[in-house]
């Protein structure tokens, strides 16, 4: 499979076996890391991470895939620089595509990583837009192959903001692997007709199925639970209305014992606002495939540079 030079911005732009390529990588990565076996495919390399919004997980994953593989990462704040500020994007991305070899970009509007991407001529990866968060399905997508063995015939249920980054960014990465899927969020926070209806084309190829709806017994038979916090970052005003609205769709034991299965998991892209989308019981109960996801973050976000950037 060659990746080499290829942007990652949304999983839109991956074939499943693309995509498949992607976690096998990550696991072998993986292995040779608990192995304690480094990399050197990186080597050289200099590596741009913009932040313009703050991050744990993203930023520690970039940084540390850098360093393993024998890059350089350079973290830029969006104080540090004057994307988008002083200095236009177009401008700011082909002075970065001269002295970098690739971009990490963690912002606001989804149009600025594309932009980067479009005039730096280097690999820019996605570490998050208000849109889309694809390098966290990848890691998502690994620590349920990891739990079940399979991904195809998973029944995947998102609970909660049904129009965030997560939800869309699951939705397109559950339809491409053939998870059928399922959004519960009220009526108000569902995704757009168009995104969903591309993402029927990619369940059409994959072979399984995408339901949106209000009703919370969708989750019967659910292998997963998954949701997301109430207020993404850049929504922090909108704080009590969200509260209100998704009260009803809380995961907490009630909605658990809903599916029907005692072998349901749950998992969470962090941070979590327990209390909120989450008990903490349920939280807890779960916590060992929670932080490995978080984990996998590490190892999914190093196979997309090395299998975008890296020599063999
Ligand atoms: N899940 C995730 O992207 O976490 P951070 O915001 O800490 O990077
Ligand atoms: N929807 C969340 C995801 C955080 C990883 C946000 O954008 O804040």
């Amino acid at each position: 499979m060659n990746l080499h030079g290829r942007s990652f911005l949304t999983l839109k732009d991956f074939t499943k076996e693309e995509i498949g390529y992607f976690l096998d990588l990550a696991a072998e990565l993986k292995a040779k890391k608990k192995a304690g076996i480094m990399g050197t495919s990186l080597k050289g390399k200099n590596i741009a991470l913009i932040f313009e919004k703050p991050s744990t997980r993203t930023r520690c994953s970039f940084t540390i895939g850098c360093i393993d593989e024998g890059a350089h990462p350079e973290y830029l704040s969006r104080d540090d620089i004057q994307l988008g500020h002083k200095e236009s994007i177009e401008d700011t991305a082909r002075v970065l595509g001269r002295m970098f070899d690739g971009i990490e970009f963690r912002g606001f509007e989804h149009e600025k990583v594309e932009k980067l991407a479009q005039y730096s001529g280097v690999p820019v990866w996605n570490g998050l837009t208000d849109s889309y968060h694809p390098t966290q399905i990848l890691a998502d997508l690994l620590t349920v192959k990891e739990q079940f063995g399979h991904l195809e015939g998973i029944k995947f249920v998102y609970i909660g903001d049904g129009r965030n980054n997560m939800a869309n960014s699951l939705m397109i990465g559950c339809s491409k692997m053939g998870l059928d899927f399922v959004i519960i969020a009220p009526k108000v926070l569902w995704p757009s007709n168009e995104l969903v209806e591309t993402c029927n084309v990619f369940a059409k190829e994959s072979g399984c199925t995408i339901e949106v709806t209000e009703d919370v017994e969708a989750v019967k038979d659910a292998d997963v639970i998954y949701t997301d916090v109430w207020c993404s970052m850049g929504e922090e005003n909108k704080a009590s209305e969200r509260v209100a609205l998704l009260r009803p769709y809380q995961v907490n034991k009630e909605l658990m014992s809903k599916t029907g299965k005692a072998s349901t998991i749950f998992m969470h892209c962090l941070p979590a606002v327990k209390g909120n989308e989450v008990t903490e019981d349920i939280f807890e109960a779960n916590s060992k495939v929670i932080f490995d996801e978080a984990e996998n973050r590490m190892h999914t976000i190093k196979a997309v540079m090395v299998a975008t950037l890296g020599k063999n």
